[in-house]
């Protein structure tokens, strides 16, 4: 995407969003598959099909929606995305990333990303919950290549610190209050759509990643690049291949994310109150 009309873009899809909402979100929230729920929690929002807002890319996955939520959750104004980009269904790293750049521009200050992960780290099982430490980036793509516009963001992001070491702190503390066991790793982005090989898999391990998943990256370098702090989680939907006797699919993920729901939605909320 060219800068200039990026940047017009930008505008053009917060204009529109502030048109028919006027509350000013502060906390951005982009969920996984399955965690779309979190929007019955928010109190006063303002529904915005993903249709309708300029530039805004539809979503083609079943099972995901595809809509803005803005409202109330525990006090803050919230904007989240229910049904988020993939890499996978043929959009490029910087559609995907395009909805950070407008929670930006409509003052969105932390983000607050989750997502449906394979376990990697053969201390985990499926349903545990996992606070994103940093990340690995095998997607092979960087949303922010191309010409820079300072107005943006600087040339050369830092990401030394990607996943804010404080509210992964208050992560684990809201996490220790609920009786919650949390794991914290490293989570690593892959193009997908097909799952790893365990050679892959094994590979990754190697590298020191924890958790395997087709999302959240080009999100989360857009983000630091915007100055947004960044909070992600994942949910360790099954275990990656390779590690137990049993193949892949769609349908145990959406399973296991179903049965984990609640604890990580409850934490999710509780998380938002603190910021
Ligand atoms: Cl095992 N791999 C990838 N790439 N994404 C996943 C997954 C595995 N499990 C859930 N999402």
């Amino acid at each position: 995407m060219e800068t200039v009309s990026m940047l017009k873009q930008i505008n053009e899809a917060a204009a529109y969003i502030r048109s028919k909402c006027q509350a000013a979100p502060e906390i951005g929230l982009i969920l996984g598959s399955g965690h779309g729920v979190l929007a019955e929690m928010i109190e006063h929002g303002t529904v915005i099909p993903y249709d309708d807002i300029p530039h805004f890319p539809v979503s083609t996955v079943e099972g995901h929606s595809s809509e803005l939520l803005i409202g109330e959750v525990n006090g803050k104004t919230v904007m989240m995305m229910k049904g988020r980009f993939h890499l996978y269904e043929g959009y490029g790293v910087e559609v995907v990333s395009f909805p950070v750049r407008v929670m930006k521009e409509l003052g969105v200050h932390t983000l607050i990303v989750t997502n449906a992960a394979g376990g990697i780290n053969t201390d985990y099982e499926a349903g545990d919950l996992m606070l994103i430490k940093d990340h690995i980036n095998l997607m092979f793509r960087n949303p922010l290549i191309g010409p820079n516009d300072k107005r943006l963001g600087v040339r050369f992001p830092d990401m030394s610190e990607a996943y804010n070491a404080k509210l992964r702190e208050q992560a684990r503390e809201v996490a220790a209050g609920m009786g919650l066991t949390l794991r914290e790793g490293v989570y690593v982005g892959l193009l997908g759509p097909s799952y790893e090989t365990p050679a892959e898999i094994r590979m990754m391990r190697t590298l020191g990643a924890d958790a395997v998943g087709m999302s959240t990256v080009p999100e989360v370098i857009v983000a630091r690049h915007a100055g947004i702090r960044v909070l992600g989680f994942s949910c360790i939907s099954n275990m990656a291949s390779g590690i137990l006797d049993q193949p892949l699919s769609h349908e145990e993920v959406m399973e296991t994310t179903e049965r984990v729901k609640p604890k990580f939605l409850q934490l999710v909320l509780n998380m938002i109150s603190k910021l």
